[in-house]
């Protein structure tokens, strides 16, 4: 009933948790069966161990979160070392979050990634500043992200690669093509929004990095039209993430066409959540008359308005 394929990954079911907000999966087992999600995804893991920005890095904001965390971790050898062996024995599929700076970097990820066991697929986030082509970031523009994405699937082997879009509204399809072209099997749809704080006493910034992401149910609708632009006139498997807090949410995310959903900022609001959305899809899509989420996928009606 609830099995999914995203490229060519099974999925028992189609709930994952969203890079960033699930540390490496292993500190949460307090609170998530591992073995119950749909997979695992990382942290972004980097070349090299990054600190990550000074506080303050996250914000609440009335209805969503704001961050500037840096992109902190471990780096991807500690990752490899300590805690892949760890996340193996759940046999839940593992997808590595990746980023980098350059395109040799990005490839000495997938290489050193795709030589393990226990990895299922690369994620590329490629929300990052390219340094090789002037600074801008590879996710702007397609081009770069066509380059990035075949230059990573040359060193990948055989594991799919996904690719993790920003919110370029104006822009979607011709990056989601792009992935496409570049040889990449889902793009995830969305990053974070940038977006800022501000505090009138002391006229500062609210985030010492000045500003962050935005994230959270403040972004579901937008992340839903942009899930279903490219869901409906792109050729590849997306995976919706923005502002998803419900087993309903996840079903509106299936029926404009995800293949699957990532749930992010609502670990930080509850971190049992994760769990307790995949306990109650079963009972939310026979409520709906829902038989399966590969038949639900994709079929919202739009009507002729006349
Ligand atoms: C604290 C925090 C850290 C994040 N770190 C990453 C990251 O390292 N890599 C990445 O691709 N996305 C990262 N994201 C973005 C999320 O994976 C997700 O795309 C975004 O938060 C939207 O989903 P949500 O509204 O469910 O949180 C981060 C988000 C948050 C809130």
């Amino acid at each position: 009933m609830l099995t999914t394929k995203v490229g060519n990954l099974i999925l028992k079911n189609p709930v994952m948790p969203a890079s960033g907000t699930f540390g490496y999966g292993l500190e949460m087992q307090r609170w998530v069966s591992l073995e119950d999600l749909g997979a695992i995804v990382t942290k972004g893991l980097s070349l090299k161990p990054i600190i990550g920005n000074p506080p303050p890095r996250i914000v609440e904001t009335p209805c969503g979160m704001l961050n500037a965390i840096g992109l902190e971790n471990i780096g991807v050898d500690a990752f490899i070392d300590e805690k892949l062996p760890q996340l193996r024995k759940y046999g839940v599929p593992v997808i590595a979050n990746i980023f980098a700076t350059s395109y040799d970097d990005f490839q000495k990820l997938a290489e050193k990634l795709s030589s393990q066991d226990g990895v299922s697929a690369l994620e590329i986030n490629v929300s990052c500043p390219n340094v090789q082509e002037g600074g801008i970031h590879f996710g702007s523009v397609p081009k770069s992200v066509e380059k990035v994405v075949s230059k990573v699937k040359r060193k990948s082997g055989s594991l799919d690669v996904w690719v993790k879009l920003p919110p370029e509204i104006f822009r979607i399809k011709e990056l989601a093509n792009a992935a496409r072209n570049g040889g990449a099997s889902a793009v995830v749809v969305t990053n974070t929004i940038p977006a800022m704080a501000v505090d009138i006493k002391t006229r500062l910034p609210v985030l010492a990095n000045v500003t962050g992401g935005l994230s959270g149910q403040a972004i579901k609708p937008i992340a839903l039209k942009l899930v279903w632009e490219v869901a409906s006139q792109c050729k590849i498997d997306v995976v919706g993430v923005g502002g998803i807090s419900s087993a309903e949410d996840v079903l509106e995310f299936l029926l404009v066409g995800a293949k699957a959903v990532q749930i992010g900022s609502n670990n930080f609001r509850d971190p049992e959540s994760i769990g307790k959305i995949i306990k109650e899809l079963p009972d939310m899509m026979r409520g709906y008359k829902i038989k399966s989420v590969r038949e639900f996928i994709g079929t919202l009606e739009i009507r002729e308005v006349s």
